[in-house]
């Protein structure tokens, strides 16, 4: 008789979709029996206007990478930004020279990243606007040198976790890098985290070692993880590369 063995990375992934997701887009927020908010999704999109700076954390790690196209001879870096919102992370990094994808679902942020672009006159060629779910696109195309998925993937149902991280495994070139965020339960007061988990976020129990094993299941190497004051972490990945036969 055949017997069913399943691997550490089946049982990860099953432990992953079994995280609780208590968002529900059109009810009111009420957190200890006091109303927040009368509407999960108008909170929840208050909450993504308030997206309009870039991490330390990140402004580190591209001060290390040559987004620039200087010297000229070497191609433009090709990045994709994942949950772009008002396009802090696009606009920097579009305008010093990469070439960005930038992915959201909401047309309201497309137009502010179309606007603020042409006021700061970031050349158009070295910005692409797609307009999409990350969560059911096919693939996010590419090949490109860096993803970011700053505040991002907290927001991606954890049933959806796994094809989301596949994607993203799958746009980069071997040894891309990977920045981006994921909350934890650790580390935040239980009634702030309440709060976010009503506006759609959903935290992961296991803080740093949940996300070593998250991302090496997704074929990436740790390269760097950092305590988030505001709760959770920012880490740094590079995709493994591909074994060729
Ligand atoms: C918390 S904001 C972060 C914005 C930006 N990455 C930053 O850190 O400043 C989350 C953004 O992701 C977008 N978003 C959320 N879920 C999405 C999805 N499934 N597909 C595409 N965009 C999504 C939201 O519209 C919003 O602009």
């Amino acid at each position: 008789m055949a017997s069913i063995v399943a691997t550490s990375k089946e049982l990860f992934w099953a432990e992953v979709e079994q995280t609780t997701a208590i968002y529900l887009p059109d009810s009111p927020v009420i957190v200890r029996e006091k109303l927040v908010h009368a509407n999960a999704k108008c909170l929840q999109m208050e909450i993504f206007r308030t997206c309009t700076g870039i991490t330390p954390f990140a402004q580190r790690i591209f001060s290390s990478l040559p987004i620039s196209s200087l010297p000229i001879s070497s191609p433009p870096m090709k990045v994709l930004d994942l949950g772009a919102g008002n396009g802090a992370y696009t606009l920097q990094m579009a305008s010093s020279g990469a070439h960005v994808t930038a992915i959201d679902q909401s047309r309201e942020f497309l137009v502010v990243i179309a606007t603020k672009s042409a006021e700061i006159g970031c050349p158009s060629e070295n910005l692409r606007l797609r307009r999409g779910d990350i969560t059911t696109m096919e693939s996010y195309d590419g090949p490109f040198n860096l993803v970011v998925a700053m505040d991002i993937l907290p927001y991606v149902p954890p049933t959806k976790l796994r094809s989301t991280m596949e994607k993203i495994q799958q746009c980069l070139e071997d040894r891309g890098i990977l920045i981006g965020t994921l909350f934890t339960t650790e580390s935040l007061h239980p009634l702030v985290q309440e709060l976010q988990e009503k506006a759609g976020a959903h935290f992961y129990k296991n803080s740093s070692e949940f996300i070593t094993q998250l991302l090496e299941h997704s074929g990436f190497t740790v390269l760097e993880l950092e305590e988030r004051e505001e709760g959770g972490f920012s880490f740094k990945a590079e995709k493994a590369p591909v074994e060729k036969n």
